[in-house]
């Protein structure tokens, strides 16, 4: 199978010098493709800034940055996949103007306008084909099963991985719950990445 998958943080500029991001690692994400290229599949990797190195004998590998950048790598990778597997953590926000100079201080407080990025996801759900499985991650800090649920049913997706942001964001180990469309679930107790990562592989394909 040819399978994209996504890892890490964006990065949604400020000024030359400053971003908005998060604590993704990038680690999950990793895991995951690295695990899928020892299973045999074909695997093309598009991640956000970490300081990974990327796992060995990828099909293809796409370092972006931004939100935008992300989602125009995915949209044009994901008509000649058989699956794609959305790991990372994408912002939902980014500065609704972008100051080409570096921002100078003043002594007031300083208020910045957000705007929605694309949830790509989601977009990936509108243009599936019923020959393609669409898996994504929901990281919670709350209402974890229900926040997933409403996710997979949203963005019309195969198999969601219900993760709270406690259980992995940032750390070696990880803990998920698979829920499936057709409402299977299946728990992965706390484990390094890459053995939830094969767990995972194995539940949805
Ligand atoms: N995702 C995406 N594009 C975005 C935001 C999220 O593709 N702009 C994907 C993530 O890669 C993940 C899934 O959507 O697979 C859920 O992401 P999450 O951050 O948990 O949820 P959100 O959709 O951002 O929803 P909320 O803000 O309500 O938690």
């Amino acid at each position: 199978m040819r399978i994209l998958i996504t890892a890490g943080p964006t990065r949604e500029k400020i000024d030359p010098v400053r971003f908005i991001t998060n604590y993704s690692t990038g680690k999950m994400g990793y895991a995951l493709a690295q695990s899928a290229v020892e299973a045999g599949h074909e695997v093309v990797l598009v991640s956000g800034p970490v300081t990974l190195k990327a796992p060995e004998n990828l099909a293809e590998f796409h370092s972006v940055e931004s939100a935008q950048d992300m989602a125009e790598a995915v949209f044009s990778i994901f008509p000649s996949c058989d699956a794609a597997i959305m790991v990372a953590a994408v912002a939902d926000y980014r500065p609704a103007e972008i100051c080409s100079s570096k921002m100078k201080k003043s002594d007031g407080d300083l208020f910045l306008r957000l705007e929605r990025t694309t949830d790509i996801l989601a977009g990936l759900g509108k243009l599936k084909r019923d020959d393609q499985k669409l898996i994504g991650f929901a990281a919670e800090t709350d209402d974890l099963l229900a926040n997933a649920q409403g996710k997979l049913e949203r963005k019309n997706l195969d198999w969601i991985a219900a993760n709270k942001v406690s259980d992995g964001f940032g750390s070696e180990t990880n803990k998920v719950i698979l829920l499936s469309r057709t409402g299977e679930r299946v728990d992965i107790d706390t484990a390094d990445k890459k053995s939830v990562a094969e767990k995972i592989l194995e539940t949805v394909f």
